[in-house]
C-alpha cells in the first residue's frame, strides 16, 4: 500500500539498548569517584539490572570491577577487591541486548592493551563488520558484546591521534546505530569523554567536579545544575571544565537547566521498597504537578505551552501516544479532554501508532505521555508525527530527556524521580498534567467558561488530601493481599474512567505479582469475559460516584451482581457513603467522594497497594520485577 501524497512513510526499524551510565571527574585522588559511581548506579538500576561495573582512573592507570547480577553482587565484589583512590570513574548498569548477562559481557570493556575503558548504552548496528575488521588486524575479543569494538577502535584511534576527545570523535563517526559512550584512558586520569547519538546523556555541573549520566537521576544527589546534549555530540569533562563539540570538533553551546527534583525523593526514606515510598509520595506528586498553574488573575497558566497557542486553538484532533501505564493515563485523559474541549481524542499505543500509517495532519495535536522521556516506542511515534507536520506536546517527568527535547512543547509532571520499575506516582501526575492541559485547551478554545475551569481546578487541588486518605486506609487492602497469596487470576472491571483504572490495576498485578490479570470494560462482560467467572474468582470492580451520572453507577451495580451471581468474590472500590454497593460486595474499599472525572486519582490507589502488597507477600522483588526495566529504550 502506497502512502498518500504528502505523507511520509515509516523509517527503518531502529533498535536501542537500555542501560544506566555514570561518569565522574574530581580534582584530586580520593574515594569520591567510586562513591559517586556506586551511588549513581544504585539510582540508575531502573534502567537495567542484570550486571554492573565500575572503572576508576589514577596516575597508575585503570582499575575495574564488573559482575553479572544485581548491583549488590558488584558491591560485594568491591568489598573483596577494593578499587584505589582515583580522580575519575565511569560506571554502568546493564540490561543485556548483545551477549547474555555474564561477568565478561558486563561493562566496562577494556581495550586489548588495557589503556582505554568504555561503557555503552545503545546498540552498535555495524559491530559485526567492525569486529571482523579488528580480528583481521589481530585484536582478540573477550566478550560477546557489540560494545567491545568501541573500546578497541577508541584505543587504536588514541594511539594514532594522541587525544581522547579527538579519538572519540573519530571513533563515533565509524559507529552506526544508537550509542552513548563514556571513556577513560590510563594516560589522562583527569578527564572523561562522552559521545552520544540518539541514546541519552546529560552533564551534571559541580564545583571542582563534573558528572555525566544517562539521566539526571545519576547525579541529582550531588548537583542540580545540568547541561543538555544534542545529537552527535562529544563532551569532555574535567574537574573544572566541560567542553562540548559536534563529531567534527566544532564547538557547541549546550543549554543549561536546573533539576528541581528533591534529592530525598530518590531514596527509600524508611520504606521497605521504592514502590511503597512512591505510592506514599503520590499526594505530593499530584500537588507538585498542580503547583503554580493558577495565575493571580485566576486564569490557568501553562507557561511551557505559550509557543504553541495558535496550534492549540486550531487543532481538529488530539492523538495521545504512550505505552503501558502512561497510555492508561492517556485513556483517562481522553474522557476528560473530549468532555471539556469537544475535540476528538484518540489514544494509541505508541508502537501501534508508529507502524500503522495513521491519519495525521498539521491540525493534529499529538500528546506524548512518558515518565522517563526515553521510551523508544514513544520517541519513534513523535518523530513520525512531526514528520507528518503534527505538533507534539510531551507530558513528561524527566527534564532534559529525549521526548522533552524532541517535542514542540513539554509540560512537565513534577512527580520527582520514580525508581521502582512499576509506575505509580508518575501515573497520577500524568493524569493531573493532562487534565491541566485539557482545562487550558478548553479555556483557550472557549468550550468552558473561566469559572467552570476554576471549579475543576479547585476540585483538583483537593485531590492530594483525598489520595492521602486512601493511603491512610491501606491496612485493609494489605490484609486482603495477605489472604490471596495463592490466587491464580484476578479480573478488574470498570466503566468510563474506571475502565482504564481497571486496566492499570491489572497491569500492576501482572508485572509485580506475576499473576494473570485482566482489566475489562464492565459493559463488555456479557460479550465474552463473563465466561471466566466461576466460584471464588476474585473480581475488583471500580464503581463510579453515585453522585455522577446515575446510569453509570446503576450499570456497574448490575455488573457486580452479574459476576457475584456466578460465584465471583467481588472486591469493590467505591465512594464513601455509597451504601447501595455494600450489599453486593464481598469487601468494599472506600475512597473519598470525588467528581466522576477526577475519581481515577483515588480509585487506582487501592489497586496499586494491592499489587505491591501481594508481590511482597509472595516474596517477590517489588522494585525490580523479572524481565522488566524501567525505561524501555528498545523498540
Ligand atoms: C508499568 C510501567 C510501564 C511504563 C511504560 C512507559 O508499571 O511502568 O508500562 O508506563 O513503559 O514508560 P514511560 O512513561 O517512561 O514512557
Amino acid at each position: 500500500m502506497g502512502a498518500a501524497s504528502g505523507r511520509k512513510t515509516a523509517a527503518a526499524v531502529t533498535v536501542f539498548g537500555m542501560c544506566g551510565i555514570i561518569g565522574y571527574v574530581g580534582r584530586t585522588n580520593s574515594d569520591q569517584p567510586l562513591e559517586v559511581a556506586c551511588e549513581a548506579l544504585a539510582r540508575l538500576q531502573y534502567r537495567g539490572y542484570d550486571s554492573a561495573g565500575i572503572v576508576v582512573a589514577n596516575e597508575n592507570g585503570l582499575s575495574f570491577v564488573k559482575r553479572a547480577g544485581k548491583l549488590s553482587v558488584l558491591e560485594q565484589a568491591l568489598v573483596e577487591n577494593p578499587l584505589p583512590a582515583a580522580t575519575a570513574a565511569i560506571g554502568h548498569t546493564r540490561w543485556a541486548t548483545h551477549g547474555g548477562p555474564t561477568d565478561a559481557n558486563a561493562h566496562p570493556h577494556l581495550s586489548a592493551n588495557g589503556e582505554v575503558a568504555v561503557v555503552h548504552n545503545g546498540i552498535l548496528e555495524n559491530h559485526a563488520e567492525l569486529r571482523e575488521e579488528l580480528i583481521q588486524a589481530g585484536v582478540g575479543f573477550r566478550s560477546e558484546t557489540d560494545t567491545e569494538v568501541a573500546a578497541h577502535l577508541l584505543a587504536r584511534a588514541l594511539a594514532e591521534i594522541g587525544s581522547l576527545p579527538e579519538a572519540m570523535r573519530a571513533t563515533s563517526k565509524r559507529l552506526e546505530g544508537a550509542f552513548t559512550l563514556l571513556a577513560v584512558a590510563a594516560d589522562n586520569p583527569h578527564l572523561v569523554v562522552g559521545a552520544r547519538r540518539t541514546s541519552p546523556l546529560v552533564v551534571g555541573l559541580g564545583e571542582g567536579e563534573n558528572f555525566l549520566g544517562s539521566d539526571v537521576a545519576a547525579f541529582v544527589a550531588r548537583t542540580n545544575r545540568a547541561l543538555e546534549l544534542g545529537q552527535d555530540q562529544v563532551v569532555t569533562i574535567t574537574a573544572d571544565a566541560v567542553n562540548v563539540t559536534d563529531f567534527d570538533g566544532n564547538p557547541v553551546k549546550a543549554r543549561e537547566f536546573t533539576v528541581d527534583w528533591d534529592v530525598s525523593a530518590a531514596v527509600k526514606g524508611g520504606y521497605a521498597t521504592f514502590m511503597e515510598k512512591e505510592i506514599h509520595d503520590q499526594p505530593m506528586a499530584v500537588r507538585d504537578t498542580l503547583l503554580g498553574r493558577l495565575a493571580p488573575n485566576g486564569r490557568m497558566r501553562l507557561d511551557e505551552l505559550r509557543t504553541a497557542e495558535s496550534v492549540l486553538r486550531s487543532a481538529d484532533k488530539i492523538v495521545v501516544v504512550a505505552c503501558g501505564t502512561a497510555a492508561y493515563a492517556g485513556h483517562v485523559a481522553k474522557y476528560a479532554i473530549e468532555h471539556w474541549c469537544r475535540v476528538p481524542v484518540e489514544v494509541e499505543l505508541a508502537h501501534e501508532f508508529r507502524y500503522r500509517d495513521p491519519v495525521v495532519t498539521e491540525k493534529t495535536l499529538v500528546v506524548a505521555i512518558s515518565q522517563s522521556g526515553e521510551t523508544m516506542d514513544t520517541i519513534m511515534a513523535i518523530r513520525h508525527a512531526r514528520e507528518q507536520g503534527a505538533k507534539v506536546i510531551a507530558v513528561v517527568n524527566t527534564m532534559g530527556s529525549t521526548i522533552a527535547r524532541e517535542s514542540d512543547a513539554a509540560l512537565y509532571t513534577h512527580a520527582g524521580p520514580e525508581v521502582a520499575v512499576a509506575s505509580t506516582k508518575a501515573f497520577l501526575s500524568q493524569i493531573a498534567a493532562t487534565y491541566l492541559l485539557g482545562l487550558y485547551l478548553a479555556e483557550l478554545r472557549g468550550t468552558m467558561f473561566p469559572d467552570e475551569v476554576r471549579a475543576v481546578l479547585d476540585e483538583l487541588e483537593l485531590m492530594p488530601a483525598k489520595i492521602q486518605r486512601v493511603i491512610d486506609g491501606e491496612e485493609a487492602i494489605r490484609d486482603l493481599a495477605g489472604q490471596m497469596r495463592d490466587v491464580q487470576s484476578v479480573l478488574f472491571l470498570g466503566r468510563h474512567v474506571g475502565f482504564p483504572v481497571a486496566m492499570e490495576g491489572a497491569l500492576k498485578l501482572k508485572e509485580l505479582a506475576y499473576i494473570h490479570a485482566e482489566g475489562f470494560a464492565a459493559g463488555e462482560l456479557k460479550h465474552g469475559p463473563i465466561a471466566l467467572i466461576d466460584e471464588g474468582q476474585p473480581v475488583f470492580v471500580v464503581v463510579p460516584s453515585p453522585r455522577g451520572r446515575d446510569v453509570l453507577h446503576e450499570k456497574v451495580l448490575s455488573n457486580i451482581q452479574e459476576v457475584r451471581a456466578r460465584g465471583a468474590r467481588t472486591l469493590v472500590v467505591a465512594e464513601a457513603g455509597d451504601e447501595a454497593v455494600a450489599e453486593f460486595a464481598s469487601q468494599v474499599f472506600w475512597v473519598p467522594p470525588t467528581p466522576t472525572l477526577l475519581a481515577p486519582l483515588v480509585a487506582v490507589v487501592p489497586l496499586q497497594i494491592f499489587a505491591c502488597a501481594l508481590a511482597s507477600v509472595k516474596g517477590l522483588d517489588v522494585d525490580q520485577p523479572r524481565n522488566l526495566a524501567k525505561s524501555v529504550t528498545v523498540e
